[in-house]
């Protein structure tokens, strides 16, 4: 897919906030700092359209992106961050699973997972949550130049092992940096094949 446009639309603290939901939407979720917002713009060939930081818990609200004017893009707040205080972090919780749940035109969840260490309980929890809801999700391998070729291979193998150990069928799983600007292209490419499929089956998120 081509990106002719990226804007900024909105930050919302409540999902009630979000942009109408009248286009496909997929949204990029992960622990905080694990690299939402820089493949966001890695993606998007956009240098800082998306806020990132080396401090974790960066971004704090639901971030809208309109992407060549017919879906978008959402950049979520991450996950167990450890740092904030008990009922802040409750309060983020809240925020992101009211969202994934009440939000009727979030076509998948992109789960984002540093391709550098051994399956995270955190992470493993969320996925379960997302198949036990019924979430549409795909995983993804962020931070890959930080490795090299084989141990990202072992680690991702490693991953397919874990969640194996529960379900039978796997989701969809990408392996990306942001900083070689890698792996982005598959993702768009799905997003590309799946908005398609929508048009063609007259699907309409309209009310
Ligand atoms: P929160 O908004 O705090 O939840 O974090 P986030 O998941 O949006 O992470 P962000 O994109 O802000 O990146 C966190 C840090 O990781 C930054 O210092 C980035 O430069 C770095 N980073 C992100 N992606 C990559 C990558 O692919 N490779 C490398 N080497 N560094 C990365
Ligand atoms: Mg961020």
């Amino acid at each position: 897919m081509i990106i002719k446009t990226a804007t900024f639309v909105k930050s919302s603290g409540k999902w009630q906030d979000c942009p109408e939901a009248n286009l496909p939407e997929y949204a990029f979720i992960g622990r905080s700092n694990v690299g939402k917002s820089s493949l966001i713009n890695a993606m998007m060939n956009h240098k800082d359209l998306a806020k990132t930081s080396q401090t974790p818990g960066k971004t704090q609200l639901i971030n809208h992106f309109l992407v060549n004017e017919n879906w978008y893009l959402t950049d979520l707040p991450g996950y167990g961050y450890a740092k904030v205080s008990k009922s802040l972090r409750k309060d983020f919780e809240k925020l992101i699973t009211n969202y994934i749940l009440n939000r009727r035109n979030l076509v998948n969840l992109f789960v984002l997972v540093d391709s550098r260490h051994n399956p995270q309980k955190i992470d493993l929890e969320f996925i379960q949550w997302c198949g036990e809801s019924g979430v549409p999700f795909s995983i993804v391998f962020t931070k890959s130049d930080k490795l090299k070729p084989g141990e990202v291979i072992k680690n991702f193998e490693n991953y397919k092992s874990e969640l194996h150990k529960t379900w039978e069928d796997l989701p969809e799983l990408y392996i990306t940096s942001a900083e070689k600007k890698t792996g982005g292209d598959e993702i768009l490419k799905f997003i590309d094949t799946t908005n398609d499929f929508l048009t063609q089956n007259s699907v309409s998120f309209d009310e």
